[in-house]
């Protein structure tokens, strides 16, 4: 498939030609080629004055293209780590059993380091590439392309000017011991673009969603675990004759997933997370559903897939969200909601009586807002929202956009 937008496609085309791009990543300008072919990646490192026995990162522009390369070598934490923390400025370095991208990992074939950027003018890249920053060897890091130096603006075969970036590098992660030693063992080798503390909660965030031992700790967590799903089904179903197409936000396992299905027998399926592990369990347990189901791996901070859907409804995943991660989040679910469609909301939230707070909550990653706030920023997105059911620090709203009326119990 060939890139979207106009530089994009470009982009595309220079590397797949043997070529050398310099471009706006999401931190600093940097310098690709295709990672595969020996003579553009002895050129990219002769114009920058590179060591050649020095690794770089092979990139590649969507989460989904990564793992469809990387996937199969990787064990389920370190795809869990890997679904937390990018897109984003980090480079990761990874075990490499099957000695994939060779000429990037140079004299360490046993380790690869991994970057992947979600860079709006490079949308649909479906390439990856190796890169490394557009400076010679040792030089200062390129905010702007005037920053970059002259000759290798000159040189290079396609440049493709980001604007002014944020003048960080991304931050270089060790998690070749992972897969085995857990967070422990993880190791920042270079302060960058995504601080100490956000890799740290990315990492423990590996306790909670792990596939194999997610239903028994969220069951242990969450004794109405099951009632709050079944109140989620029933608000989406309610008073409803058909729904067509319906999107969830934190599919997970596929446990709420698996309800909708069952209750809107009609409906296409779109479910997003951000873990790639989770959703290989769903696919699993989803897949008596065949082709109604569609999974994507995406964080809710993304732009949300296209609708218009009928039906948009999440369990147990906008907590972790900020507030206005929330606010921002309902405004972009109106937009993609049908006229006449409704947004299904259970989740743990701040009761108004602090004993009924109950489920375990982890400092930074589960952040429970109020019923009150989220029904005000709700009202600011547009809805007509109202609490259809609670029980302790568990809740479900149910949202209508104006044109329809708001069912359920
Ligand atoms: C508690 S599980 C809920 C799964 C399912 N809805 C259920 O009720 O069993 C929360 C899910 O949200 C996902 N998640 C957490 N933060 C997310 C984010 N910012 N974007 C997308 N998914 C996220 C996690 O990976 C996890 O699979």
């Amino acid at each position: 498939m060939m890139a979207g937008g106009a530089d994009a496609r470009r982009f595309e085309a220079c590397i797949r030609g043997g070529g050398v791009a310099l471009f706006g990543a999401d931190t600093v300008y940097g310098l690709a080629c295709a990672p595969d072919d020996p003579d553009a990646v002895s050129r990219l490192y002769e114009l920058k004055r590179r060591p050649s026995g020095k690794a770089a990162a092979v990139m590649f522009f969507s989460v989904a293209a990564a793992l469809r390369a990387l996937g199969g070598s990787l064990g389920p934490r370190t795809l869990e780590a890997l679904g937390r923390l990018l897109p984003g400025g980090v480079t990761v370095l990874l075990d490499n059993p099957a000695r994939l991208f060779p000429l990037a990992c140079a004299e360490d074939p046993a380790t690869l380091g991994l970057r992947v950027v979600s860079i709006p003018q490079l949308a649909g890249v479906s390439v990856p590439v190796l890169q490394s920053s557009a400076n010679l060897a040792g030089g200062p890091d390129a905010r702007r392309l005037e920053d970059v130096p002259a000759e290798l603006r000159a040189a290079v075969d396609l440049v493709v000017d980001g604007g002014e970036l944020p003048g960080v590098p991304s931050t270089v992660l060790d998690l070749r011991r992972f897969e085995r030693g857990g967070a422990d063992t993880a190791r920042v080798l270079r302060a960058g673009a995504v601080g100490e503390q956000a890799i740290a909660a990315a990492l423990a965030g590996q306790f909670h969603f792990d596939p194999a031992t997610y239903d028994e700790l969220i069951h242990d967590d969450i004794p109405s675990y099951d009632a709050l799903q079944d109140a989620v089904a029933e608000a989406a179903a309610a008073g409803r004759v058909h729904v067509g197409s319906m999107l969830e936000l934190g599919t997970g396992t596929g446990e709420t997933a698996r309800r909708l299905l069952a209750r809107l027998p009609g409906a296409a399926f779109v479910g997003v997370d951000e873990s790639a592990a989770m959703l290989e369990a769903a696919t699993a347990a989803l897949a008596g559903f065949g082709e109604r189901v569609a999974l994507r791996v995406a964080r809710l901070q993304d732009p949300l897939p296209e609708g218009p859907f009928e039906l948009v409804a999440s369990a147990l995943c906008v907590h972790h969200l900020t507030g206005a991660e929330k606010a921002d989040l309902f405004a972009r679910v109106r937009a993609v909601l049908s006229p006449g469609g409704r947004f299904v909301l259970g989740d743990v939230v701040v009761p108004d009586d602090t004993a009924a707070a109950t489920t375990s909550l982890t400092p930074g990653y589960d952040r429970p807002d109020t019923v009150a706030d989220q029904l005000r920023w709700l009202a600011e997105a547009g809805f007509e929202a109202r609490l259809v059911w609670s029980q302790g620090d568990l809740a479900v709203i149910v949202a209508a956009t104006a044109v329809g009326r708001v069912e359920g119990r």
